[in-house]
């Protein structure tokens, strides 16, 4: 296997984008990724789209032909594929270009990922989604991801010590990380009292728990290490690419509020990369909801189960905190277009890595990426390094 490298990224604005169809979206974020990494189009061997439901957000199926098309490489004939994982659909696509480059079969790869879903309604939206939990056992009997997310909250609350408030630092935390990120759909600073009085969307998860709906692209481009310097000064090295899968329902898992397929992905990257959580410097981890993010910090090992509530509330996870946690800003306030995010969650650890970060730049060398599928029934986790 050899060693892989990111050498370019690329991401649109996360929001509503009335003006910009789905394919646009794309090569919009392919374009910035190749000029990024200072190559054209000709030079691409391979293309991986992460992609959840474009076939009902917005009627477009054969999203692989598609967008190698409209990146201009119809005639260059590239193998082009679409991804699919639910919302972990874009982490998934960048570990099937590391894995292409890795295997030796192809060396200069973009991994993208994009979603448009505000084309739908707010109803229509959630509906699409939900398709991602088991349709017989719990989509029709009316469980959306805000329902059972609450439910993993409910079960959380009952047994270890989060107070509804430390729930509600996640959401103001990642509100102030995505004020400081240009790219984010919410960029306006918010407080524990704007999440407790916003309204009741499934109890004990309310509007300012929530990821938004929201369409979006990113990509980022991929080379073997050895070859990484004929390109940049500055790559990012791919340390670990682990991936987990767990029981598409909520109800057949052992423990809902533990995500066992993030303690397995987070193991197989560690053991992957030879390294702890205590060598992780800045973390994004999958919070469509904060109770998720909560989950995430404990199941990927960063402390013990029933202590990320007090983390969070002493700032641990804050910038400038122990560990950065979601310095993007996060699902919650960057936005989370399905399809798009786990590549997303990749730019923001580069951008940290090569020190690019701004007002929201934190100290770090190595950095970790978590996107899940569901509840958790495919995880995938990255580690990254300078
Ligand atoms: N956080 C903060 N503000 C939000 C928001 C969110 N998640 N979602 C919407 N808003 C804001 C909008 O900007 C709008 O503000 P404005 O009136 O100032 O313009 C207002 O709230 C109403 O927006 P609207 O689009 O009508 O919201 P909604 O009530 O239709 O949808 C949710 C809100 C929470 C139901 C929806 O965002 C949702 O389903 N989120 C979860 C998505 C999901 O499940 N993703 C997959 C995860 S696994």
């Amino acid at each position: 296997m050899r060693d892989v490298a990111v050498i370019g990224i690329g991401c649109t604005e996360f929001g509503e984008h009335w003006s910009t169809s789905f394919r646009d979206l794309f090569v919009k974020a392919g374009t910035l990724a190749l000029e990024d990494a200072g190559i054209s189009g000709e030079e691409i061997d391979a293309l991986y789209v992460g992609n959840m439901s474009a076939g009902r957000f917005v009627e477009q199926e054969h999203i692989g032909a598609l967008i190698a098309d409209y990146a201009g490489l119809a005639t260059k004939n590239i193998p082009s594929t679409r991804v699919e994982a639910a919302c972990a659909s874009g982490g998934l696509a960048f570990r099937q270009a590391v894995i292409a480059v890795a295997s030796g079969m192809e060396d200069v790869v973009v991994a993208a990922g994009v979603e448009k879903m505000t084309d739908v309604g707010t109803g229509a939206s959630v509906d699409m989604l939900a398709s991602a939990a088991d349709r017989e056992w719990e989509g029709f009997v009316g469980a959306t991801f805000p329902g059972l997310y609450a439910m993993i909250a409910n079960d959380y609350m009952h047994r270890y010590p989060l107070t509804r408030e430390q729930l509600a630092m996640v959401a103001v935390k990642n509100h102030e990380n995505g004020a400081r990120n240009p790219i984010a759909q919410f960029k306006n600073r918010i407080t524990v009292d704007t999440v407790l009085s916003s309204s009741l969307v499934a109890d004990p998860l309310r509007l300012f728990d929530c990821s938004p709906i929201t369409d979006g692209a990113a990509a980022v481009v991929v080379v073997p290490l050895e070859r990484a310097h004929e390109f940049t000064d500055s790559p990012v090295k791919v340390l670990a690419s682990a991936q987990a899968s767990d029981t598409i329902a909520l109800h057949d898992r052992r423990d809902i509020s533990t995500l066992d397929a993030t303690v397995a992905a987070g193991k197989r990257a560690f053991a992957q990369a030879k390294l702890t959580p205590k060598d992780i410097d800045m973390l994004e981890v999958h919070d469509c909801f904060t109770i998720a993010e909560i989950c995430a910090i404990e199941d990927l090992g960063f402390c013990k189960k029933g202590e990320a509530g007090r983390l969070t509330e002493e700032g641990a996870t804050a910038l400038g905190g122990e560990i950065p946690v979601n310095t993007s800003g996060g699902l919650k306030a960057c936005g989370h277009p399905v399809g798009a995010t786990g590549i997303k969650q990749i730019c923001e650890v580069v951008t940290q890595l090569r020190g690019e970060a701004g007002a929201r730049q934190v100290d770090a060398e190595i950095g970790m990426a978590h996107n899940v599928g569901g509840t958790g029934a495919t995880v995938v986790v990255h580690i990254l390094g300078a």
